[in-house]
């Protein structure tokens, strides 16, 4: 059973169901694709639609109602809320971290303090919990500096300042004006590092782990890098940035003591560790930020390029023993997602409008069409959020790949749509 309604879940569903030991999948509550996945050779997919929501109460109903051999979770909300150790007590095997290893991405000062405990590579910083102190240290470091409201925020806490003045009024908005709630009432403020980012998404036990393709995500909604930070509007993987010594550098420098310091904590960490870095032009890494969950759209990217049993994988990894020959990772291709979005995100998505041809682009060689925000109305397909698809493609080459999910792009329309241009392009 798959929780979540994103590309992300539409990506993990597809690969549990190429599975050799998965006889179905359920996707809960899912979109319109997930409703609609047909391949009568392939174990089936059915969607379980959640009243209310994602929350803790609604997920375990729904496991007591399907009864799965694994759960796999998809958003962090819900791992922060505690829907791991619900589905444990009630005896469901599940993927994804406890509430409080979930902590490494719930909260970026527990996260940060880890960090400097453990020595791991990151920018410097200070955790303030009021605006005073949060102007001091802003006008002693200068700009560009950024600003991180400590909790969850959608993936809109993070401001990245290029004035003094621009971070005091972050501070504001988080510390007084509280818009974030209590998600502000923390702040972190670190110095700017700036470089290439780099996706690493590991599977880990508790203690072992296996590392995944790394990934390239795109997070600024514009072309060339403009605009708003978004969830991320398109990814490849692999990434070409990072080679053999940096992603040993990457296991030994942070996901190592990242295991170790949780396990420390008491709070053994299960469950997908996605570093997100920075690499600087010295080749030295940073941690950015960790994530306790698949990163989207990383993960559609990344499914493309596993074979074996990614079920087998996760399994092992939630019971403690992870079995890293589950998989092998494919080095004959590579793989892209590409979002399309709906007119106003990420500020205010436009939804309703109806997408057509979707099964022209997924008729195309090596192209998967991929729903996030999307719902069935009246027998069609219709736009449901910001997000609304993610076109993802493999190829011999990134070029292959590239060159399909735009030859796809451009079968698929709905009213306000748009993409980037330049993912992979540079
Ligand atoms: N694509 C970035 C994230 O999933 O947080």
């Amino acid at each position: 059973m798959v929780v979540g309604s994103g590309a992300r879940e539409h990506a993990l569903a597809r690969a549990l169901r190429r599975s050799p030991s998965v006889a179905k999948v359920v996707v809960t509550p899912g979109n319109a694709g997930t409703f609609a996945e047909a391949a009568p050779q392939l174990a089936p997919i059915e969607r379980r639609p959640l009243t209310g929501g994602v929350t803790v109460e609604s997920v375990v109903e729904a496991a007591r109602v399907v009864a799965p051999d694994l759960v796999v979770i998809g958003p962090e909300a819900p791992l922060v809320a505690g829907v791991v150790d619900a589905l444990q007590k009630e005896g469901f095997l599940t993927f994804g971290p406890t509430a409080k290893a979930a902590q490494l991405e719930g909260s970026k000062a527990f996260l940060k303090e880890l960090l400097a405990r453990e020595n791991i590579p990151t920018a410097p910083f200070v955790i303030v919990h009021n605006f005073e102190d949060a102007c001091v240290h802003i006008r002693k470091r200068g700009a560009p500096i950024v600003v991180k409201a400590s909790g969850l925020c959608a993936g809109k806490g993070v401001v990245v300042a290029s004035t003094e003045e621009e971070a005091i009024e972050a501070a504001r908005l988080m510390l007084v004006d509280r818009v974030f709630g209590d998600a502000g009432a923390t702040v972190v403020i670190e110095d700017h590092i700036s470089g290439e980012e780099a996706s690493v998404l590991a599977v880990c036990d508790g203690e072992r782990f296996f590392v995944l393709p790394p990934a390239r995500d795109h997070k600024r909604v514009g072309d060339f890098d403009t605009g708003p930070n978004t969830g991320g509007m398109g990814a490849f993987a692999p990434s070409t940035r990072l080679s053999a010594d940096l992603i040993s550098r990457v296991e030994r420098e942070i996901i190592v003591p990242t295991l170790r310091g949780m396990k420390n904590n008491g709070a053994p960490f299960r469950g997908v560790l996605f570093a997100g870095l920075m690499i600087t032009r010295d080749n030295d890494v940073y941690l950015l930020e960790h994530n306790v969950r698949f990163g989207d759209p990383e993960c559609e990217a990344i499914m493309e390029l596993l074979d074996g049993d990614v079920a087998e994988l996760l399994a092992s990894a939630a019971m403690g023993s992870i079995d890293r020959r589950a998989v092998r990772i494919a080095t004959d291709r590579a793989a892209l997602a590409l979002i399309v979005a709906a007119q106003g995100y990420p500020a205010a998505p436009k939804s309703g409008d109806e997408i057509r041809g979707l099964v022209d682009a997924g008729r195309l060689e090596n192209v998967a069409i991929l729903h996030a925000g999307t719902a069935e109305k009246n027998g069609k397909v219709v736009t449901n959020g910001g997000r609304v698809l993610a076109i993802t493609a493999h190829g011999a080459t990134l070029e292959e790949a590239r060159r399909r999910a735009y030859e796809a792009v451009k079968l698929v329309s709905f009213d306000g749509m748009f993409y980037r241009n330049d993912i992979a392009a540079s």
